[in-house]
C-alpha cells in the first residue's frame, strides 16, 4: 500500500471508531443477508464478535507501516479461521460486505481513491489469512500412504 492509502484507510477508519458498534452490527446484517449459510458458522455473541472484528481491523489499520509485526498475527488470525470453518470463498463475502458497510456509514467520504484503499488493504489481509490457513491445514493433513508398487512384470 502506499502511504497515501494508508493515510486514508486510517482516516476513514477514525470516522467508524466512534460508531464501531453500530458499523458491526451493519456489517453482519450486511453479510447475512448476501450470504445466509455464513451465519451457522458463528457460534458465539454477535456483539462480542463485532467488538472483536473491529478491534482486529483497528489494529491492522494502526500496523500497515510495519508489515512485520502485522503480517505474523494476520497469519495466526487466518490459521485459527481455517478451524472455524472459514474457507478462501468466504473472504469475498466479507469483503463485499465490509465495503458495502464502510460506503453506507462513510457516504460521500467513501470516494473512489478511499474505496480503492480498502480494497487493497482487505485482499492483502484476506490472502495472508488464506495462505496461512491452507499451511495450517496442510501440516495438520496426515502423510498419504505410499502407492502400492505394481508388481513388477516380467
Ligand atoms: C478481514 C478479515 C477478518 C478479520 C479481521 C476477522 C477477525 C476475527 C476475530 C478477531 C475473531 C475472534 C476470534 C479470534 O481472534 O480468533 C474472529 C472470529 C470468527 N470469524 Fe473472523 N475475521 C475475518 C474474516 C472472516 C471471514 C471471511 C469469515 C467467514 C465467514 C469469518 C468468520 C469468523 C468466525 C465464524 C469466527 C468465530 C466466531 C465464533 O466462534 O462464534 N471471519 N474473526
Amino acid at each position: 500500500m502506499t502511504p497515501e492509502q494508508i493515510t486514508l484507510v486510517r482516516s476513514s477508519f477514525a470516522r467508524v471508531v466512534p460508531v464501531a458498534r453500530s458499523t458491526a452490527a451493519l456489517f453482519y446484517a450486511n453479510l447475512f443477508e448476501a450470504q445466509p449459510a455464513l451465519r451457522a458458522l458463528f457460534k458465539g455473541d454477535m456483539d462480542k464478535q463485532g467488538a472483536l472484528l473491529l478491534q482486529m481491523i483497528g489494529a491492522a489499520v494502526g500496523l500497515l507501516d510495519k508489515p512485520q509485526t502485522l503480517l505474523p498475527v494476520l497469519r495466526q488470525l487466518g490459521a485459527r479461521h481455517g478451524g472455524y470453518g472459514v474457507r478462501p470463498a468466504h473472504y469475498d463475502a466479507v469483503g463485499t460486505a465490509l465495503l458495502q458497510t464502510l460506503a453506507q456509514g462513510l457516504g460521500p467520504h467513501f470516494d473512489t481513491a478511499t474505496r480503492a484503499a480498502w480494497t487493497t488493504m482487505y485482499t492483502l489481509v484476506a490472502t495472508t489469512m488464506i495462505d496461512a490457513a491452507e499451511q495450517a491445514a496442510a501440516t495438520l493433513t496426515p502423510p498419504q500412504p505410499a502407492p502400492v508398487a505394481a508388481p513388477a512384470t516380467a
